[in-house]
């Protein structure tokens, strides 16, 4: 048989979406289960995003642990600061409940971000962008860098349910977004980019943004939304939870509701490693240096 069975279930559900033109996501029920041990992978690798705002402190997004000074999240969560001179706010590193100061909590504030050169804010081409802390991090079981994804002959490709998101998004549905206190999970498969690509030519008529992959969660009534931005896609690779990638956007008002459009990381991978070598540089920069 050509087509491993995992192709076909995802080839016969795109069409029939296709056919029926229903929307696959149908209560708008936000959100997935409290995370209450954190201090395991993927969870340990979150940080929380924090600005402050009229209302108070906000924690409009989360980032992913890549050292101990360098985090990892979507375009949209810093482009807005690269721009204008608003502040980026602080990284909460070891971030439990929001609303509680936590044993292994970190606040500490951003030194620098770096917007990936070819990031686009309409399309969410190269929706990735770097933040360095301005000090390093205490690692700990509960404070970790994220594992690196890893090549397993055994991964399903095209459909990988061995996945998980997870982010400080609202939990139910409101006209005003509010952050859930503690993360929440929900397992999500990954399309890989054959399957994404089959998603979006359905779709849109056109190409997936670059390096971006579409998930959904396995639960058809959960879903990623506000503040589940650079929420971290975990993956099973030998046995091992590895970094996939993160929640770049959902539009999750949407009627039918798009799939989640996740950042895959790998492909981002030599531009992460130019930064982490070299801050200043052109790579990284995608400004000549002066
Ligand atoms: C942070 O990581 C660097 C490089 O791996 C290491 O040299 C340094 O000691 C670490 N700092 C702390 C505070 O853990």
């Amino acid at each position: 048989m050509f087509f491993h069975i995992c192709h076909l279930a995802v080839i016969l559900s795109i069409s029939f979406s296709a056919v029926s033109g229903s929307p696959r996501i149908k209560p708008r029920i936000i959100g997935g289960v409290e995370v209450y041990d954190r201090c395991r992978p993927p969870f340990n690798w979150m940080v929380a995003l924090r600005m402050n705002s009229p209302a108070g402190p906000v924690t409009f997004c989360s980032a992913v642990m890549l050292d101990n000074t360098t985090l990892v999240t979507a375009g949209r969560c810093i482009s807005q600061f690269v721009t204008t001179s608003i502040s980026p706010g602080v990284a909460v590193v070891g971030e439990r409940d929001l609303l509680g100061v936590d044993r292994f909590e970190q606040t500490i504030p951003i030194e620098s971000i770096r917007l990936h050169p070819d990031y686009n804010r309409v399309t969410y081409d190269n929706s990735v962008g770097l933040i360095r802390l301005a000090y390093p991090a205490r690692l700990s079981q509960c404070v970790k860098p994220a594992q690196k994804m890893e090549d397993d002959p055994d991964a399903c490709q095209d459909l990988d349910t061995s996945c998980v998101m997870a982010g400080w998004g609202p939990y139910a549905e409101a006209t005003q977004p509010t952050n859930s206190r503690v993360v929440r999970s929900a397992p999500v498969t990954v399309y890989g980019d054959f399957v994404t690509l089959q998603l979006e030519l359905t779709r849109t008529q056109q190409y997936q943004p670059q390096g971006s992959l579409y998930a959904e969660a396995i639960n058809p009534r959960q879903k990623a939304c506000f503040f589940d931005w650079g929420g971290v896609v975990s993956c099973v690779r030998n046995g091992n939870t590895v970094l996939r990638g993160f929640v770049s956007e959902h539009n999750c008002n949407a009627n039918p509701a798009p799939p989640i459009l996740i950042t895959n990381v790998p492909d981002f991978e030599q531009w992460i490693d130019a930064c982490q070598r070299n801050w200043a540089s052109v790579t990284c920069t995608g400004r000549p240096v002066a």
